[in-house]
């Protein structure tokens, strides 16, 4: 197993600034049923809790080695869409099926509880309230099936 080195990390923290804020312009005008989308912060809000994911992800050792050969700059596109969609704002998911994607990753269930603790503490860093974290939580909660023991 690769153990995250401060250069590693550091590599994740400079992908991130590199990448910019580009996706911020892709989804302007929200639809009805976007509260959700709203109390996240919009594009704007969703793109800070996406990097934030990033980074804590980086800094755990177990859960980063499944990430060792990921091109993180689409892995951060397609989560931010996931969850504007999910949440409702005027995005559509464009990514893989979560079964296609965590397809021999073997991901375990403590893995999933803990990446969910990670996606946690980025809302928790990003200032959004807990009964608003456990809404968008229950919203992806349904692809539990789809990613563990995969
Ligand atoms: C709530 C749970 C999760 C959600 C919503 C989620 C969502 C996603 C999304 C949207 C992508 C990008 C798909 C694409 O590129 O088309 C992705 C990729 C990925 N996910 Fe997850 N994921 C979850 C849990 C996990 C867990 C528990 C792990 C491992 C511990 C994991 C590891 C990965 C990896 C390594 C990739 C990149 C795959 C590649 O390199 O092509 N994910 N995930």
């Amino acid at each position: 197993m690769k153990i995250m080195t401060s250069s590693t990390s550091a590599t994740f923290t400079a992908a991130l600034i590199l990448m910019g804020n580009f996706f911020l312009s892709a989804c302007q005008t929200a639809p009805a049923g976007d509260a959700l989308y709203q109390e996240l912060g919009g594009m704007e809000g969703i793109t800070e809790i996406t990097d934030n994911f990033i980074y804590e992800i980086g800094f755990d050792e177990n859960i980063v080695r499944h990430f060792q050969e990921t091109n993180l700059e689409r892995f951060r596109e397609k989560f931010i869409e996931q969850v504007c969609e999910v949440s409702g704002g005027p995005c559509s998911y464009s990514g893989d099926s979560m079964v296609e994607v965590h397809t021999n990753m073997n991901v375990t269930e403590a893995e999933f509880n803990r990446t969910v603790d990670l996606l946690v503490a980025a809302m928790n860093r990003s200032g959004i309230p807990h009964p608003v974290q456990n809404q968008l939580l229950a919203r992806l909660a349904p692809t539990r099936p789809d990613i563990i023991y995969k």
